[in-house]
């Protein structure tokens, strides 16, 4: 990706996060006291839908050498970018563990379920810090028309 369109990818894909992240959090903030079957199977497409579009996020990100452009043009960030792709690991390691536990959750589950809940926050929590360290990064080193704009 060339920096232009680097920095405008960037920031609508943050903006997807920040829907989906809120689609998430909408749904998991009450967890039903009465059936829980159909919350259950809303929570997994919700978890697949938000997982898939970071896993998708990040290997296009590492696609043409992560934020090779950042790097180009402040070569001073290089270990700061490095330790964000190092989060992209951590990032799928959380992931995958996240995975099976909201694939074993049961509707008669009930702290199991209000402990991957309280994860499931913190989990969305770490990737919206990442990506907006990443949207940071970029568009203060790419982009020169920053401070007019929210
Ligand atoms: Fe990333």
């Amino acid at each position: 990706m060339d920096r232009n369109t680097l920095a405008e990818w960037m920031k609508s894909e943050s903006l997807k996060v920040h829907d989906l992240a809120n689609q998430m959090r909408e749904h998991i903030i009450t967890i039903p006291t009465g059936s829980r079957t159909a919350w259950l199977e809303e929570l997994c497409k919700r978890f697949d839908h938000f997982t898939a579009h970071v896993r998708r996020m990040m290997s296009i990100e590492e696609e043409d050498g992560y934020l090779l452009p950042v790097v180009e043009v402040r070569p001073s960030l290089s270990k700061q970018v490095e330790m964000l792709r190092r989060e992209h690991d951590e990032l799928r390691e959380l992931t995958d563990d996240l995975s099976k536990r909201v694939k074993s959750l049961k509707a008669d589950h009930n702290l199991l379920l209000r402990d991957t809940c309280t994860r499931l926050q913190i989990y969305m929590g770490h990737v919206q810090r990442h990506e907006e360290h990443e949207n940071h990064m970029v568009l203060y080193t790419l982009t020169q028309d920053i401070g007019g704009k929210d």
